[in-house]
């Protein structure tokens, strides 16, 4: 295998001085899996895979992959065997309930739920909404810059949208506005947006909503892997997150909150282990987490789910924070130095940002800019609408923009990489003809190949969601 130097000296109009601050503070913060993947180039040779789509689904920690071997021999059956590995997975799958609640700082008696992910886990507390009398007892309102799983659950239900102002400000204003009208039983609000990376306020919305007799749930898909939360001091009633964009991607999710809507709501997933007793046509259903966890638990995903957060709560705040923000200025900075580039933001008053920075490149498609790097660099970032068409149809970007998100394991080397190649792009251009397949950029006559166990070739794997229309 020939392995491709990166060649640094191609970024002419880049700020040193920022460079040099972020390499400071910019060493990888924990191991993960896969660090030093090799990615195939469209020309010939390899380079190490600059994984900048940490937000979409993000490396597991090496932490959590050993603790997943360390597990396996004793998977069994969860609550449903007297046999010594039963009995295990078992303390195993309920102990993960408290290492999560106490990762989001969960009052006692919060129930936490496990899912399948951050949609599950929005979707079932909309089955929980409350009623009186087959009538829901109010509605759920959110803002317009929501992703899908926080915008259509709520669609089946009663339910108030808010165009967020260009400012923060002015957002929570307008909430503010609309919760007092009266009839909000929950705000439904995201910790970051996961097109931009801005961060809401979280407390200062949880205490507006419960001043109008409003619930709150907090979509922390994004802001999860990022910042702690502590909902008992926010004083959120609902967090919802994944394990796949928290360094666990073993297909568990969750929702940590109140116990009484949960209990008294539709059961989730109905079936084994989530009744009291099922007769033939009646049933008496369980309340607790049971309730809306019928089947079999996924019980390694819950215990890697419960091990990285772990981890995650071991960082120290602020070489956690110096090394993302450190990342991110340097990757901003770039950016906005190369002509032709934008940064993309909703709010002008944004104070804090996770590790994400959403840009567009003038003159050329956001899928083909994303092919390029992806076969011409060995970068990997996401590209399209990010599952959150009526924001991106509001920020004027109705085919969509590119996004580079990062987090512990990141490098500054991946980002440098990133603004080589969107710098080479502007300057010289394409070094490779693509095509559209399936509304998919693509390279031409496409000859780098898979590992035999993946049966698609480069290209053929399917448009990405929430990218076509
Ligand atoms: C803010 C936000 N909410 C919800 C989701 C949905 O998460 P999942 O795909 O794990 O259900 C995502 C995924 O990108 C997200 O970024």
């Amino acid at each position: 295998m020939s392995t491709v130097t990166f060649d640094s000296n191609i970024i002419p109009s880049f700020p040193e001085e920022s460079a040099a601050q972020a390499s400071a503070a910019v060493r990888p913060l924990a191991a993960v899996t896969g660090a030093e993947l090799q990615a195939p180039l469209i020309q010939g040779g390899h380079v190490r895979y600059a994984n900048l789509d940490y937000g979409a689904s993000a490396p597991a920690l090496t932490i959590v992959s050993a603790y997943l071997n360390e597990v396996l021999p004793y998977y069994a059956s969860v609550h449903r065997g007297a046999g010594y590995a039963s009995q295990i997975s078992t303390s195993v799958y309920e102990n993960s309930r408290n290492i999560v609640r106490d990762f989001v700082g969960g009052r006692a008696d919060d129930s936490v739920i496990f899912t399948r992910n951050t949609t599950d886990s929005l979707n079932l507390l909309a089955g929980c909404l409350p009623q009186h009398d087959g009538q829901y007892s109010g509605e759920v309102l959110y803002l317009d810059i929501e992703h899908h799983a926080n915008l259509l659950p709520w669609q089946g239900v009663p339910h108030r949208s808010v165009i967020a102002a260009p400012t923060l400000a002015a957002t929570v204003d307008k909430l503010r506005a609309e919760l007092a009208q009266g009839g909000v039983s929950l705000l439904a609000v995201t910790g970051a947006s996961n097109v931009t990376g801005e961060i809401l306020p979280i407390a200062q919305l949880a205490s507006l909503a419960h001043e109008y007799g409003a619930r709150i749930v907090v979509d922390a898909a994004q802001l999860a892997p990022h910042r702690r939360i502590n909902i008992a001091e926010a004083d959120v009633d609902y967090v919802v997150f994944s394990g796949h964009k928290l360094y666990a991607p073993f297909g568990a999710g969750v929702v940590v909150g109140r116990p009484d809507w949960l209990d008294a709501g539709t059961p989730h997933l109905a079936g084994g282990g989530a009744v009291r007793e099922a007769r033939l046509d009646s049933v008496s259903w369980a309340t607790g987490p049971a309730r809306h966890e019928g089947g079999s638990p996924n019980v390694l995903g819950a215990a890697t789910l419960a091990r990285a957060t772990q981890v995650i709560s071991g960082l120290d705040q602020d070489a956690w924070h110096a090394h993302e923000s450190a990342i991110r200025s340097y990757l901003v900075e770039g950016l906005e130095a190369i002509d032709g580039v934008t940064v993309h933001q909703i709010f002008s008053d944004s104070e804090d940002t996770i590790g994400v920075v959403n840009f567009s490149v003038e003159g050329f498609d956001a899928g083909l800019v994303a092919a390029y790097l992806a076969a011409e660099h060995g970068v990997g970032l996401r590209d399209g609408r990010f599952c959150a068409h009526p924001l991106l149809k509001r920020l004027g970007l109705p085919s969509g923009s590119l996004r580079a998100s990062f987090g512990v394991g990141s490098r500054l080397e991946d980002a440098t990489r990133l603004l080589a190649g969107v710098e080479t792009l502007k300057l010289t251009g394409l070094g490779w003809d693509y095509v559209v397949d399936e509304g998919r950029w693509v390279p031409a006559n496409d000859h780098r190949t898979y590992p035999e166990w993946a049966p698609n070739t480069p290209g053929t794997a399917g448009a990405a969601p929430c990218t076509v229309d």
